[in-house]
C-alpha cells in the first residue's frame, strides 16, 4: 500500500515530563497545528521528535507504542543534539539568516557537524520505515540536507519538500560557510514548495548563482533529475476553526472573559516567542496609539499571548526579558484601577480558548518582520462567523500576499500600525464585514485539504516527467549488454563529443585540455584497430588538433564543418562562405560590451558568444536577448542560431554533428555504434544514429533523443574504460 510519510523535526504531538509521569499535548506552531489535521488519513505515517529526552530503555518502548498508535514515529535526539543541531545550527544559524536578521546567526562549525549527524539520523529512520512505493514528505528548515541524503540511498523514491519558512535573498544565503551542501541536500527532492513565488525565485537565484543550475518555468536539471520548484502558499483546516469557534467551551470562555472585561474592545495578538514576530514592535505601536488617541484609554486592551520558544537560545531569552520590561512599564504607565492596557500571557492555550479570543477580538494585530505564512491571520478570518472584525497584517508575511483585504502595514513602520489600530476601532461594520467576506471565501477554498492536494498532485506530476521525458539512466545490467555487444563486433565506431563528455567545463575554454589520464585512455582506445575513435566537437579544428593530434583519431570539428580521418588532410564538409561574420561580429560585440566576463570566440565558419563566466543571472537575461537579436537577424538567409551550454552559436544551418556522423557511418558501417555528448548539438549526432546504437547524454536526463544517461565526465571515463 502507498501512503505518505510526513517527516519533519518536530511531532505534531509533545511530551513533558511532569512529576513521575509523561504528558502528551499538542505542539504549537504553524507546521504541527497546519498539517496536523492530515498527517491520520490512509495509513500516513509522521516521523520526529517527541520533545523529550528519554530515560532508559522501558521508558523509550513506553513513548513508541502510545505514539505509534497515534501514526506517529519517534526520533530521539539527545541533549547534546538538542544543543547543538536545534538550538545551534537550526536556530542559531538557519532561522536568524532565513528571516533576515543575520546579526543574530552564528556559524560553529560543531553545529553544523551536528546538522548532518542528526539529518542522517532522521534518514536512518525514514530508511527503516519506507517501503518502495511510499512517498516522502520533508518538511522544514531543520532537515535540508535529507532529500539528497534519501535520494542517495532510494535513487527512484519519490521524495517532496516544503519549507514553511521564508527563503531569504541569495545575498543572505551566500554568507553561510555551508550554502552549497544546503542547496544540494534540497534538490534530492523532486518537488520543492514554497509558501510564496517571492521565496521561490530566491531559492531559483540562489541555485543559479551557487550552483550555477539554471531553472526554466520552475524546472531545474540538476544532472540526474529534473527537480520541480512551486509556491503553495499553506492554508489551515478552516472547518475546525469554525466549529471550534461555534463551540460551547469557545462561547463560555468568552462568556467569562468578555464579563472580566466588561465592554472594553479588545485587540488581539499571538505568537510564539519569536524576535521574527515582531512583539515588541506593536508594543511600541500600541503606546503610541494611547499616547496619539487618549481617547482609546480604558476603552482599548491588548491581550496578547505569547507561547513559550526556544527559550534556550540567547535572543531568545533576552526577548523575552524586553517583553516583560516593555509590557511592564506601558501597563504601569497607562493602566487605572479598572483597566488594564495589556493583557499579557507567556503560555499555550488549548484550542477551543484560542477560539474563544479569536471570537471576543474586534481586531487582530499580526505584526511580524518576517513570517514564512503565519497561520493565526488565517485562524482569526475562519472564527469570524458573523464577519465582524478587522484583520492588521504584515506586509512582510507570506499571509499578506493572499490576504489583501487585511489593512497591510509595514511593521517597522509604528506610527503607520498605532494608525491602523485607530481605523480598525473605527471601520464601519459594513466594511469589516465586506473585507472579512472576501478573506474568509479564500481561506475556506484555499485550505490545509486543498494544499496538500496540489502539493501531492505536482509531485506525482514531476515524477511522471522525469518517468516520460527523461532517458534511462545507465545501469549496471545496461553497461553488462553494452560490453558484450563490443566485444563482439568486428568493427567499432565510437563518436565522443570533447567539452562537458570527454573533459569537464572549464570557466576559459583554452583551458579544459585534455589531462594525462584522458590522453592514456584515448591511446589505449585506438590502439585496438577494431576501435575507430571519432572526436565530434564544436570546438575549432586547430585547437582540436593541437590537444589531440598526435592520437591516430578522427576529428569532426566546429560542429561538422571540418572533418579530418586519422593520418589524413582537414577537409571541408562542403564549399561554405563565411561573409555574415563581418556584419554579425560587431553585434556579439556589443553583448560583450553589455555584459562582463562574456567573450566571442571565432571559428572559422561560425562565431560564438560565451557567457560561463559572466554573472549567472545577468549571462542568462543577455543570452535570451541576444537570441532574440540573432534570430531576427538570420531570418531567411542560410545561418542557424543555437543555444549551447552557456553559450550561443551561428554558423551555417543544415551542417551539424548529426550530418558529419552520417557520413562516417556510411563509410565503415561499423558492427558496433556508441555516441556520447552532453549539449543541444549532441543530440543532432544522436537523431543521426540507427535505432541499435548505444547513445548516451551526459549530465541532465532531461529531454533528450539518447536512449541512456550518465551524470559526468567520471561516468563516461569509467564506461571508457570499461572498453579496453
Ligand atoms: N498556537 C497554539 N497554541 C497557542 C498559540 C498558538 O497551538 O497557545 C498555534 C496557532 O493556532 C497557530 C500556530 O500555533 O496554528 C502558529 O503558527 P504560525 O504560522 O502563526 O507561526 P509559527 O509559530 O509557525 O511561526
Ligand atoms: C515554526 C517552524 C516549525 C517549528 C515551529 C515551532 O513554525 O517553521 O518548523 O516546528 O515554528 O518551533 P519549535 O522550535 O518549537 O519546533
Amino acid at each position: 500500500m502507498s501512503r505518505t510519510i510526513i517527516v519533519s523535526n518536530r511531532l505534531p504531538t509533545k511530551i513533558l515530563r511532569t512529576d513521575d509521569s509523561l504528558t502528551f499535548q499538542p505542539s504549537e506552531g504553524g507546521l504541527a497545528t497546519g498539517l496536523g489535521s492530515i498527517y491520520r488519513q490512509e495509513g500516513n505515517v509522521w516521523v520526529g521528535w517527541p520533545g523529550l529526552f528519554v530515560e532508559d530503555a522501558s521508558e523509550e518502548e513506553y513513548v513508541c507504542e502510545q505514539l505509534r498508535q497515534d501514526s506517529m514515529v519517534p526520533v530521539f535526539l539527545t541533549e547534546a543534539e538538542i544543543r547543538d543541531f536545534y538550538e545551534g545550527f537550526s536556530n542559531s544559524t538557519l532561522w536568524p539568516t532565513f528571516h533576515y536578521f543575520t546579526q543574530y546567526a552564528t556559524y560553529e562549525q560543531a553545529h553544523w557537524d551536528a546538522y548532518v549527524a542528526v539529518n542522517e539520523k532522521f534518514c536512518r529512520a525514514v530508511l527503516e520505515l519506507a517501503g518502495p512505493e511510499d512517498t516522502i514528505w520533508v518538511h522544514d528548515y531543520q532537515l535540508l540536507l535529507l532529500p539528497a541524503m534519501l535520494r542517495r540511498e532510494r535513487p527512484e523514491a519519490t521524495i517532496g519538500f516544503f519549507l514553511h519558512i521564508p527563503f531569504p535573498s541569495y545575498e543572505l544565503i551566500r554568507v553561510l560557510p555551508w550554502r552549497t551542501e544546503l542547496l544540494e541536500g534540497m534538490l534530492g527532492a523532486d518537488l520543492l514548495g514554497f509558501h510564496t513565488f517571492g521565496y521561490m525565485r530566491h531559492f531559483l537565484s540562489a541555485v543559479a548563482q551557487l550552483l550555477g543550475l539554471s531553472a526554466q518555468n520552475g524546472q531545474i536539471e540538476t544532472g540526474s533529475r529534473t527537480v520541480l520548484v512551486d509556491a503553495f502558499p499553506m492554508g489551515i483546516d478552516y472547518d475546525r476553526y469554525v466549529q471550534a469557534a461555534a463551540s460551547d467551551t469557545a462561547m463560555q470562555h468568552e462568556a467569562t472573559y468578555r464579563e472580566a472585561l466588561r465592554d472594553v474592545r479588545v485587540i488581539l495578538s499571538i505568537d510564539r516567542l519569536d524576535y521574527s514576530k515582531g512583539i515588541a514592535q506593536r508594543l511600541r505601536a500600541f503606546e503610541l496609539l494611547l499616547q496619539r488617541y487618549p481617547e482609546w484609554r480604558e476603552q482599548v486592551s491588548l491581550i496578547m499571548v505569547v507561547v513559550p520558544s526556544r527559550d534556550q537560545v540567547a535572543q531568545y531569552a533576552s526577548l523575552k526579558e524586553e517583553i516583560d520590561e516593555l509590557v511592564g512599564r506601558i501597563n504601569s504607565q497607562y493602566r487605572t484601577i479598572s483597566w488594564t492596557p495589556i493583557h499579557y500571557f507567556y503560555r499555550s492555550f488549548p484550542l477551543e480558548e484560542l477560539a474563544s479570543l479569536y471570537r471576543l477580538a474586534e481586531v487582530a494585530l499580526v505584526t511580524p518582520m518576517r513570517d514564512g505564512m503565519n497561520l493565526v491571520a488565517k485562524e482569526f478570518v475562519a472564527s469570524k462567523a458573523d464577519q465582524k472584525g478587522v484583520l492588521i497584517l504584515s506586509e512582510r508575511a507570506g499571509a499578506a500576499r493572499e490576504l489583501s483585504d487585511a489593512l497591510i502595514i509595514n511593521p517597522t513602520d509604528t506610527g503607520e500600525l498605532a494608525e491602523a489600530m485607530h481605523d480598525a476601532l473605527v471601520m464601519p461594520e459594513d466594511e469589516q464585514q465586506l473585507r472579512m467576506g472576501a478573506m474568509q471565501a479564500l481561506v475556506r477554498q484555499y485550505n490545509v485539504f486543498a494544499w496538500t492536494k496540489l502539493f501531492m498532485g505536482r509531485l506525482a506530476y514531476s515524477k511522471m516527467k522525469q518517468h516520460t521525458l527523461d532517458t534511462e539512466t545507465l545501469k549496471p545490467v545496461v553497461v553488462e549488454q553494452l560490453l558484450t555487444e563490443f566485444h563482439a563486433a568486428p568493427s567499432r565506431l565510437l563518436l565522443l563529443d570533447y567539452d562537458g563528455t570527454l573533459a569537464p567545463f572549464h570557466p576559459n575554454p583554452q583551458r579544459a585540455q585534455p589531462d594525462q589520464e584522458l590522453l592514456l585512455l584515448l591511446r589505449a582506445l585506438t590502439d585496438n584497430p577494431q576501435n575507430r575513435v571519432v572526436i565530434i566537437s564544436g570546438r575549432d579544428r586547430t585547437t582540436l588538433q593541437a590537444w589531440l593530434g598526435h592520437l591516430p583519431v578522427d576529428f569532426i570539428a566546429e560542429h561538422g564543418v571540418w572533418l579530418r580521418a586519422a593520418g589524413e588532410e582537414w577537409q571541408l564538409f562542403q564549399t561554405l562562405n563565411n561573409d555574415w561574420q563581418r556584419e554579425l561580429r560587431p553585434i556579439l560585440e556589443l553583448y560583450v560590451a553589455r555584459t562582463a566576463g562574456s567573450f566571442i570566440e571565432d571559428k572559422e565558419y561560425s562565431l560564438v558568444w560565451h557567457y560561463r563566466r559572466a554573472d549567472a543571472e545577468l549571462g542568462a537575461v543577455r543570452a535570451r536577448d541576444l537570441l532574440n537579436h540573432l534570430t531576427f537577424m538570420t531570418a531567411n538567409t542560410e545561418l542557424q542560431v543555437m543555444e549551447g551550454n552557456k553559450v550561443i552559436e551561428i554558423k551555417t544551418a543544415g551542417i551539424h554533428k548529426g550530418t558529419a556522423a552520417a557520413r562516417w557511418l556510411a563509410t565503415y558501417q561499423p558492427a558496433f555504434t556508441l555516441a556520447l555528448g552532453d549539449d543541444r548539438t549532441d543530440e543532432d549526432t544522436f537523431r543521426a544514429m540507427p535505432p541499435e546504437a548505444y547513445t548516451i547524454k551526459v549530465g541532465t536526463a532531461a529531454r533528450s533523443l539518447a536512449r541512456y544517461h550518465v551524470a559526468s565526465t567520471t561516468d563516461v571515463r569509467k564506461l571508457l574504460r570499461g572498453l579496453l
